[in-house]
């Protein structure tokens, strides 16, 4: 309630998501943290790794090795261990067996460094949508200007620079989703882990949504795990594609690139497309 007073002049148009403005955003005058200077992305890697609850593994023995910077998609039917996955790597669940290192080290609990965006809108209600993107640059401990300026840039590099005042409960869904992956990524962490984000947006929305991701994403160099349940947003969007089935992981798959939506011509494309709905059973 108290912060949607605040005094700051937010006053700049909204510029487009999806405008190239590469160049441009780094407007924070001479700070080593602006929005877009990247980071060193992480590595996160599962060895033997048995996944699930005391009594109720759901993956077993996977061994899987996310490189630094990549993006990587997961798929699999519904219920097969895609979200025990993601919270496996985000460390609020530990591997029943077998190991899980970031870096090369244990990975033994949640950090900052790991930015979970769920397909739920986890905003707080009563924060503005800068208030809302600020947050883990307070918990960083960076300073109230700082924090402000950078909430702005990532707000404007969202499409939600006139909005930033605004509470969640007055912007759409889409727009909610947006400020979560401003605020994600406003904390500048290692490794992005995405469980179905875009679930539950129509299907332009949506579109627009992984255009958005990739634009943002450019130059960060975050490690990325996005996980969905649809084959062609996890084609569009990864460098490779996970599939797992109920029980385990069954295959990791490089995607040919340069990115592209659909995959009408390209033989390698319309093949591993096949592959995948083959062994997804669909
Ligand atoms: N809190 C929990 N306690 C016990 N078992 C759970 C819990 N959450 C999930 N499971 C079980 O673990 C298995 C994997 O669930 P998980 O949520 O990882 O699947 P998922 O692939 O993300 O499914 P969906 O596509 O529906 O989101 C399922 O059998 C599920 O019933
Ligand atoms: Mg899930």
């Amino acid at each position: 309630m108290s912060t949607s007073s605040e005094t700051v002049p937010d006053t700049p148009p909204v510029t487009a998501p999806s405008t190239s403005s590469k160049a441009g955003r780094g407007s924070t005058p001479g700070t080593a943290a602006t929005p877009g200077s990247p980071v060193r992305g992480t590595r996160l890697t599962l060895t033997g790794a048995s996944l699930g609850r005391p009594g109720a593994t759901a993956l077993d023995k996977v061994d899987l090795d996310i490189a630094p910077g990549e993006i990587l998609t997961v798929v699999g039917p519904s219920g097969c261990g895609k979200s025990t996955l993601l919270r496996t790597l985000a460390g609020l669940l530990a591997p029943l067996a077998g190991g899980i290192t970031q870096d090369g080290q244990p990975l033994t609990g949640p950090s900052a460094d790991r930015a979970l965006v769920f397909q739920e809108d986890a905003l707080l209600p009563w924060r503005t949508l800068r208030a809302n993107v600020e947050l883990p640059l307070a918990i960083r401990g960076v300073s109230r200007s700082e924090r402000r300026e950078q909430a702005r840039s990532w707000l404007e590099r969202v499409g939600l620079g006139a909005q930033a005042r605004q509470l969640p409960h007055r912007v759409s869904g889409g727009q909610r989703q947006r400020v979560q992956l401003a605020r994600a990524l406003a904390g500048r962490p290692r490794a992005v882990l995405m469980d179905e984000p875009f679930g539950a947006l129509d299907a332009q929305t949506r579109a627009g949504m992984q255009d958005l991701l990739v634009e943002v994403l450019q130059g960060t160099g975050a490690t990325v795990v996005f996980v969905t349940h649809d084959v062609d947003e996890a084609l569009f969007l990864g460098d490779r594609i996970a599939l797992l089935r109920a029980g385990g992981l069954v295959a990791v798959r490089d995607i040919p690139r340069p990115r592209e939506r659909g995959a009408h011509d390209d033989p390698a494309r319309v093949a591993l497309r096949r592959d995948v709905l083959t062994s997804l059973g669909t």
